[in-house]
């Protein structure tokens, strides 16, 4: 992990004969880290700098003070942009969280963006029984910690057949949900809970997009992504089988397959 000031990153060398192709931003998810996106470094052999933001209070950060707002993660995420000098060859490729963070950016700093990949996200907020349940969750933190919330996310989080089949997978995500504090986990469902509607943003896009859905996943389910692919101009839309929330390390070889496919061809 890598520091400027007190933003937190990893930064990957772009390898082989396309090497300059541009630079591609991974944004985590909650409640994650930048090793969420560990099969995706791979895609620098494509030519493409991988820059992954650790997103304020998370992973090596987690004695950091946290935030309560998506805007923050985004503003942190455009300004380690200014400081890396990337300011009009960027790929955004976010997560769920990551991807609420992805429209953030895109509200604040569109000009940044070459291309922006949307994966098992929504553009909607949260509905008055999402946020009832976010404060379930900050309760369950403070009372019994972190493995309670791996407990209860990893079945939402990953399809039946990788909690089954891919202990690495579910050791990796526990791992992450445990190393994080207690008051970044609660400052991020606060985050969550009062992010804005990116919905009436999304005809106003002018950027290729590529959306990205497991076909499991049950936190954000496909027919989110279809909708945003009818409401994003020009947007392509790739499902994923075998794959929950977390299509990317749940299926990496067919998202890699997807993203490196958009990458050479479309942005
Ligand atoms: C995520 O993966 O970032 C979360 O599932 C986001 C959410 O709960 O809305």
């Amino acid at each position: 992990m890598q520091k400027i000031g007190r933003l937190r990153y990893l930064d990957v060398p772009a390898r082989g004969q396309g090497r300059g192709a541009g630079t591609l931003i991974l944004v985590h998810g909650f409640p994650l880290t930048p090793a969420m996106w560990e099969p995706q470094l791979a895609l620098a052999d494509r030519g493409w700098r991988i820059v992954v933001p650790e997103l304020r209070g998370f992973g090596d950060g987690r004695s950091d003070p946290p935030t309560t707002s998506i805007d923050d993660y985004a503003g942190d995420t455009i300004d380690l942009l200014d400081k890396l000098d990337i300011k009009k060859d960027a790929v955004v490729c976010g997560l769920s969280m990551g991807g609420y963070t992805a429209f953030a950016m895109y509200k604040h700093a569109a000009s940044y963006f070459r291309g922006m990949v949307l994966a098992d996200t929504r553009s909607e907020g949260d509905s008055p029984e999402a946020v009832t349940n976010r404060r379930n969750m900050q309760q369950l933190v403070r009372e019994k910690g972190q493995g309670a919330v791996a407990d209860a996310l990893l079945p939402k989080l990953l399809c039946e057949a990788t909690l089954k089949g891919k202990p690495d997978v579910v050791d990796s995500m526990r791992r992450q949900i445990t190393g994080n504090s207690v008051e970044s986990i609660v400052g991020a469902l606060t985050a969550l809970m009062t992010r804005p509607d990116s919905t009436p943003m999304l005809p106003t896009i002018r950027i290729p997009v590529q959306i990205i859905v497991g076909a499991e996943d049950a936190i954000t389910p496909p027919p989110l992504s279809e909708q945003m692919h009818k409401d994003i101009p020009g947007s392509e839309l790739v499902v994923i089988p075998g794959a929950g929330h977390m299509s990317n390390m749940e299926q990496p070889a067919a998202f890699n397959d997807a993203l490196g496919r958009f990458l050479d061809k479309r942005v």
